[in-house]
């Protein structure tokens, strides 16, 4: 299982996740990404079928904001 949050302290609004996964990710209102599946809260699965979508988006991240973990993530791990 693969699950994944935003951490929006680094997130600098790039808009590139977006493009890679757009079933995964979407932005706010200032252009900071949050993960659509779960408001951000790393506690849905992502579905397999968009793995490859998300490892794209995590690679292209210039400030490795996309955080992925095969647990839900807690909010004080990011
Ligand atoms: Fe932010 Fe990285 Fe996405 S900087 S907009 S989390 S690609």
């Amino acid at each position: 299982a693969k699950f994944t949050r935003i951490n929006q302290e680094t997130c600098i609004a790039c808009g590139s996740c977006g493009a890679c996964a757009p079933e995964i990710f979407d932005y706010n209102d200032e252009g900071i990404a949050f993960v659509l599946l779960d408001d951000n809260q790393g506690i849905e699965e992502v579905p397999e079928d968009l793995y490859d979508d998300l490892e794209d988006a995590i690679s292209g991240c210039p400030t490795d904001s996309i955080k992925v973990s095969s647990q839900p993530i807690e909010l004080q791990e990011i």
